[in-house]
């Protein structure tokens, strides 16, 4: 081997080493978009409902505010696991009388505390977005947030 490194010799491993990482980078998205559609994802209960209630979080844009799954704002609570911090797991129509009735509730008034607009949703929006909000939370997050009030 020479003691100079040549010319081409760089311009190979430019070329090589450009190759090489494009096709990791390509391996690795597909592995991740596999992952998210077949492990992460619960498609299975993936219901027109669900669909609807992300309509009615994306109307009112309370990700301005909140964040869902770590996106988002960080004025108010995180979303992605409201559900579960509602009791939702154990006591399903507990965990939805409770959210449907804090919607209601809003703004609280009270001085000093962040308020949360009120958004005067119907029957209906309230449901479907509980049902987007319970989904959300069967997302595999793989153990993220570490605890409930996150
Ligand atoms: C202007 C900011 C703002 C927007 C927009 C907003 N929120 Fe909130 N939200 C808050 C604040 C602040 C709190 C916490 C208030 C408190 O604890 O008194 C909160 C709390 C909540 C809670 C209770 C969280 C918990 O852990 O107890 C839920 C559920 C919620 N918001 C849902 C929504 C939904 C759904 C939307 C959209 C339709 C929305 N928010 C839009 C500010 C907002």
């Amino acid at each position: 081997m020479s003691e100079k490194l040549t010319k081409s010799a760089a311009r190979n491993i430019f070329y090589g080493g450009t190759a090489f990482f494009l096709l990791l980078f390509i391996a690795l998205s597909i592995n991740t978009h596999l992952y998210i559609v077949n492990h992460s994802t619960d498609e299975a209960t993936l219901t027109p409902s669900v669909a609807q209630g992300k309509r009615v979080w994306e109307r009112h844009a309370c990700i301005n505010c909140h964040s869902l799954l770590g996106e988002g704002a960080y004025f108010a609570p995180e979303i992605g696991n409201v559900w579960v911090r509602y009791g939702g797991r154990e006591h399903p129509e507990g965990a939805r009388m409770g959210l449907k009735a804090w919607m209601r509730a809003q703004p609280t008034g009270v001085p000093g505390r962040r308020q949360m607009p009120q958004f005067n949703l119907t029957e209906q929006e309230l449901d479907d977005l509980i049902d987007f909000l319970e989904w959300v939370s069967r997302i595999d997050t793989q153990g993220w947030p570490p605890n409930n009030a996150g």
